[in-house]
């Protein structure tokens, strides 16, 4: 038998954290962090044909046609989500991955399709080489046909070239910005690549295209299932040259600092649940800097593979995740998870 008439336990009696508590309207009226559909990026697969491809390791997210991507834009864009991020799945790919900036190529048309037929959706493009190069690498690669190592360095034999891939990834980004793409996004971690980018769009004609940086992306094992959905895993070797080293945070500030001052309007750490405190460090030290999660790949598998299995409420483990991101510093997330969490949110 408990005896509740005599209690034990010494402690401030009048200090009672739980009286605001004691109802949801009162949670409510004292949360620190509010989720909104207006947070939230959608991540879109494009690819050449027609109808969808369902991603095996990522249930509900689908390799889509140009016509499938712009039903979904459309149904995102209803359910309050103001950005979508596509990525593209070339016909063919090529040690420089010419596509990636050819005017008919799969994200120039999903671009003009999106822009067209929900004008008011954000497009940002991911601005990258390793969907479109054949040996799945983020940039040109040393000992490859009609590209030789910066003079005086001998450089391993596939070791990924930074400032050759610099040219490319401000064609690329140019192209998106022709096609209409309202914000592009480098995510290829090349030392340089915002200035770059920043000078391509400038001599343009596009000064007004903002820059999201993955400022801050690591050599993560979530990016798994991505890289089957957007078939960029690097043939050989792995991206350690470039992504940065899962151990380091302060690291995280120094590549934060380099794209704020090479005119980086909005930053990224990537991915996000593993990498909170990371998240929280660039927040404090670059406020004035809309920052982004990416809620990625792996992470979304881990909970659909889970909640399949009846492990865990999907709908309110993901909201739950979600929030942790914005309460640990992000004001945007990019997330697979976007069109159901805002259904979710509308309750
Ligand atoms: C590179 C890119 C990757 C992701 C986004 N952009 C893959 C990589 O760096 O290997 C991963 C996103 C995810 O895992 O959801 N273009």
């Amino acid at each position: 038998m408990i005896s509740f008439s005599k209690p034990a336990i010494n402690y401030p009696r009048s200090i009672r954290p739980r009286r605001l508590r004691s109802t949801s309207t009162l949670r409510a009226m004292v949360r620190e962090t509010e989720l909104n559909a207006g947070d939230l990026i959608y991540p879109l697969f494009v690819r050449h044909g027609t109808g969808r491809t369902q991603i095996r390791s990522m249930p509900g997210v689908f390799q889509l046609s140009v016509t499938e991507a712009v039903r979904e834009a459309e149904a995102a864009f209803g359910l309050g989500i103001p950005a979508i991020i596509l990525f593209g799945i070339p016909a063919a790919k090529d040690p420089v991955g010419v596509e990636n900036f050819a005017p008919d190529g799969i994200i120039q048309q999903a671009i003009r399709a999106i822009k067209r037929e929900v004008p008011e959706m954000i497009v940002v493009t991911d601005v990258c080489l390793c969907e479109y190069t054949d040996h799945g690498h983020c940039g040109l690669l040393n000992a490859q046909d009609g590209i030789s190592p910066p003079p005086g360095r001998s450089l391993p034999e596939g070791y990924v070239l930074n400032d050759p891939t610099l040219d490319i990834l401000g064609k690329v980004a140019l192209s998106h910005a022709e096609c209409g793409a309202d914000i592009v996004a480098p995510s290829g971690m090349m030392d340089g690549m915002v200035a770059a980018i920043r000078a391509a769009l400038d001599e343009g004609g596009f000064e007004n295209t903002p820059i999201l940086s993955y400022a801050v992306k690591y050599a993560s094992s979530f990016y798994g299932p991505f890289r089957e959905a957007a078939e960029g895993a690097p043939k050989f070797g792995d991206r350690k040259s470039h992504q940065m080293d899962p151990a380091n945070v302060r690291e995280a500030l120094r590549e934060a600092a380099l794209d704020e001052a090479e005119g980086a309007d909005m930053l990224m750490v990537k991915p996000a649940l593993a990498y909170l405190d990371v998240i929280r460090a660039v927040k404090q030290s670059f406020p004035e800097l809309p920052l982004a999660a990416y809620n990625v790949s792996g992470e979304y598998a881990m909970v659909k593979a889970a909640a399949a299995n009846g492990w865990i409420d999907e709908a309110r483990v993901t909201l739950e995740t979600l929030t942790a991101m914005k309460r640990a510093g992000a004001d945007l997330i990019i997330t697979y998870h976007a069109v159901d969490a805002a259904k979710w949110l509308k309750g």
